[in-house]
């Protein structure tokens, strides 16, 4: 027997991309509310995803941080520039695929930043592709497919937006010492926990600002 959704859903089947459209509105909605929440504090305290776009990490607890105005995006800068946020009041800094798309002067910039906005003792987890484990991918014969993805990014359409592509890549141990050099204190690779992204390819080192 036919349910009654299996029976309506000829007739409303056309305006399906309302469903998407109210979806984004209160996704949004709450997003906004949240920020506004946080501007009231001065965003002292504060978790931020830089950048979370269309995959934020646990939405609620961090603050979404993106160059493009997305439904699930809560604070909107370009973090090529300075960061919008006053020094040493951001409690924990999360960033995932995000630093492999900028050039090696901006990754730079941007660690900076990291470190200038943390509170002392604030933690940092920075997960990109590991260049080295990709170079190894290689040398092994690991599909080229794979590799490719995790060292160009989003090379394969012809619409690849500038954002997608990959510029720059620190190996593992690169970075620990760039964050140090940068005033941050035991910096150390850690296991990928629940960052959604290849541990065969990827990297997560956490490092904190002294106190
Ligand atoms: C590959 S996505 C990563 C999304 C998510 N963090 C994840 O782990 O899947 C990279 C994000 O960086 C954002 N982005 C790229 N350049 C940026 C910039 N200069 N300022 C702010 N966001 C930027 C893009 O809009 C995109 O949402």
């Amino acid at each position: 027997m036919q349910s009654f959704l299996d029976r309506i859903y000829p007739r409303i089947r056309r305006y399906r991309f309302l469903w998407g459209w109210a979806k984004d509105r209160a996704t949004k909605a709450r997003c906004s509310l949240r920020t506004e929440d946080w501007r009231e504090k001065g965003f002292r305290g504060a978790k931020i995803d830089v950048c979370g776009g269309r995959n934020p990490y646990r939405p609620g607890e961090f603050l979404n941080v993106d160059i493009v105005d997305m439904p699930s995006v809560d604070l909107v800068f370009d973090i090529t520039k300075q960061f919008p946020i006053d020094d040493g009041i951001i409690a924990e800094v999360f960033s995932a695929a995000t630093l492999e798309h900028l050039r090696k002067p901006h990754v730079d910039h941007v660690l900076k930043e990291f470190f200038r906005v943390l509170q002392p003792g604030g933690m940092l987890r920075v997960s990109t592709p590991d260049i080295e484990a990709i170079a190894h991918g290689v040398l092994e014969g690991e599909d080229l497919a794979v590799t490719n993805q995790h060292l160009f990014g989003k090379y394969k359409s012809d619409q690849t937006e500038d954002y997608d592509l990959h510029r720059w890549m620190y190996p593992a141990p690169v970075m620990i010492k760039r964050l140090t050099e940068l005033g941050f204190v035991h910096a150390e690779r850690i296991p990928m926990g629940d960052v959604p992204h290849d541990p065969r390819y990827n990297y997560l080192i956490r490092a904190f600002k002294p106190n």
